[in-house]
């Protein structure tokens, strides 16, 4: 049965059917209407800054099948010949002539909904390191006095499974079970060397489940999956409580230093909110949490410490070296979260002090480490981490690029929540403005600050260095060098003026020079110049929903064809779920460590002068 939702109610003869995806939808059309039209009606927010007129170049989507009026005089200027005829159109202007299906890329989706689309099941075979095995045991009797770990051993031994090892944390509820539950028990088996450990005991009906975390600067996301078929049955997301702490991980480890017990602080904050995520994900999916018997937590390499409890001092001073980059596995009682008794935390391999394991799960669910040809994958945050395969070689790099793309420092800047302008043009008819849900604007969020600062550069209202022109009608006094009134406090949801202060882009040059910077700095290494990088990828909540062209044009990202990109969404979060059902993803992770040079830009010599270069605008 196909999986698309039937908004439009039955189909009338003179209909015409619109399969969109990949968001799965389905809208029933008149003849005439357009693309743009049935997505609308399918409710499916395609980005239309321009409302429709075919001036904005936004709605871009791609036919895949079926038949559409030939192309207009304004897809003919977006588009090269090229991309016609691969099917790119604009939403707008293109008038389905039959049934048709299209694909929308992600850089065509609102906000919440391209957040929405990512997070499909992770596509690699299903082996995990844990395992069920169902035990009948004899009765214990006053003639049978063996011990519940024996009876069980021998029972095992009666399915030719080899002796398991039994940790003291799940021997405090055995025996308890096995009488409870009519010394039938499903005991969850995890591959130790050549044997194995009971990490937890279960009825027999239970399914055996896995956590899947990412630990962001500023966000978690957490993931529920089932171990036997790899589906994931919920996901949730908090904020990162450290962050009362400091907003990036250089002040949350100067805390650490300063207060004697600020760094079990920082972990027990950690460790609250996770417990938090995983009641939630438990309600959701109906399940109890002894049911988690094995979670892959991954995040940045002082994330990573202060969650496993290691000291972070080395980190935060020159030449910030990680406790440990090899992968570790923790016991979830030793750090206070609410799994299966027994059940282990593994936490991939780390590369460096600034390039963590949520890098190298992005490596792995993109299979960027093993690309043959010059690929670039970063991860954009507060932190961005790059990585250049060339060759089976990985060279890696971490720079600064601040929390502006986050909204922070930003004057009107917020998250991607209903009200944040997420697109801006500016065309001769004035400036258009598009926000998410489209309700009057309150705020700029990643995106919007990005596509405000291209469109100003395109436009000429500010300059190289980042200056505004001073004579434009819309620069308004402002402290520290003017601003930009992007919409009148007429106009706004919160009666206040929406600004784009000169401080703001500066703080967008800051962000993109970094970036760019540390990209030309591994193409340095690699002897290589932009145009030979054949696939560039763009991972993390921002990179999904940025808008490559905007990147392109105000420098961050360099001057490639747009179908050199792939923006990926939380492929961190997909590789941790990959290593937590398959042993062999665990296996390559360690591999990818292993073929990685990781290249510090604050010494290389060539930083420097190409920061300042990659600042401009
Ligand atoms: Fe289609 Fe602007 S909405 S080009």
């Amino acid at each position: 049965m196909e999986n698309h939702q039937h908004l439009s109610g039955q189909r009338t003869d003179n209909q015409y059917k619109v399969d969109l995806e990949p968001v799965g939808r389905r809208a029933l059309i008149e003849p005439g209407m357009t693309l743009l039209d049935a997505a609308w009606r399918a409710g499916v927010e395609i980005v239309a800054v321009c409302g429709g007129l075919g001036a904005c170049g936004k709605c871009r989507v791609r036919l895949v099948h079926g038949e559409v009026t030939p192309p207009t005089a304004a897809e003919g200027r977006v588009f090269s010949a090229a991309e016609l005829a691969a099917g790119y159109r604009l939403a707008c202007q293109a008038r389905p002539l039959g049934d048709v299906k299209i694909d929308i890329p992600p850089a065509s989706l609102s906000t919440p909904q391209r957040l929405q689309v990512e997070g499909q099941e992770s596509g690699v075979a299903v082996d995990p390191v844990v395992r069920p095995v169902d035990v009948t045991v004899v009765p214990a009797t006053l003639h049978d006095l063996r011990a519940d770990t024996v009876r069980l051993t021998d029972a095992l031994a009666e399915q030719h499974m080899p002796r398991p090892f039994f940790d003291q944390p799940v021997l405090r509820d055995l025996s308890r079970k096995l009488r409870e539950q009519d010394w039938s028990v499903r005991l969850a088996l995890r591959r130790r060397n050549q044997r194995s450990e009971v990490v937890g005991v279960l009825h027999p009906e239970q399914a055996l489940l896995g956590l899947a975390v990412d630990i962001g600067t500023t966000k978690m996301a957490a993931y529920l999956l089932d171990l036997a078929s790899g589906h994931t049955l919920a996901k949730a997301g908090l904020m990162n409580p450290q962050i009362a702490y400091g907003e990036d991980v250089v002040s949350r480890i100067a805390y650490a230093n300063r207060h004697a017990d600020g760094r079990h602080m920082l972990q027990a904050r950690l460790m609250e909110s996770l417990n938090d995520l995983i009641d939630q994900l438990c309600r959701e999916a109906r399940v109890t949490h002894e049911q988690i018997v094995e979670a892959v937590v991954v995040g940045n390499t002082a994330i990573h410490h202060f969650f496993a409890g290691l000291p972070v001092r080395q980190l935060g001073e020159s030449p910030y070296i990680p406790a440990v980059t090899e992968p570790l596995d923790i016991c979830a009682c030793h750090l206070g979260l609410k799994l299966a008794s027994g059940a282990k935390v593994y936490l991939p391999p780390n590369i460096a002090g600034y390039v963590g394991a949520d890098h190298v799960a992005m490596l792995l669910a993109t299979d960027a480490w093993r690309a043959q040809k010059p690929t670039v994958a970063l991860d954009i945050g507060t932190n961005t981490e790059i990585s250049l395969a060339v060759d089976g070689r990985l060279l890696s790099c971490s720079c600064a690029s601040g929390p502006a793309f986050e909204g922070a420092h930003i004057h009107a800047g917020m998250r991607a929540a209903p009200g944040a302008v997420e697109y801006v043009q500016i065309l001769e008819d004035g400036v258009h403005i598009q926000t998410i849900g489209g309700r009057p604007p309150v705020g700029i969020c990643g995106s919007g600050i990005l596509d405000a600062v291209a469109e100003l550069r395109a436009a000429g209202i500010i300059q190289r260095t980042g200056r505004f022109q001073p004579d434009h009608p819309r620069i308004v006094p402002w402290d520290g060098g003017g601003a930009f009134l992007l919409a009148p406090a007429t106009e706004t949801g919160n009666g206040n003026d929406l600004l784009v202060t000169r401080r703001d882009v500066n703080e967008v040059q800051l962000a993109k020079g970094a970036i760019r910077a540390g990209v030309e700095v591994l193409l340095l290494e690699a002897g290589l110049t932009a145009q030979d990088i054949d696939t560039f990828i763009v991972a993390g909540a921002f990179g999904t929903y940025l808008d490559l062209e905007s990147a392109v044009h105000i420098g961050m990202f360099p001057p490639l064809p747009l179908e050199r990109f792939q923006q990926v969404g939380n492929a961190a979060g997909t590789g941790a779920r990959q290593m937590l059902i398959s042993a062999e993803q665990r296996r390559l992770a360690t591999q990818i460590i292993e073929r990685v040079r990781y290249v510090e830009l604050t010494v290389h010599p060539g930083f420097t002068s190409v920061y300042m270069d990659a600042m401009y605008l």
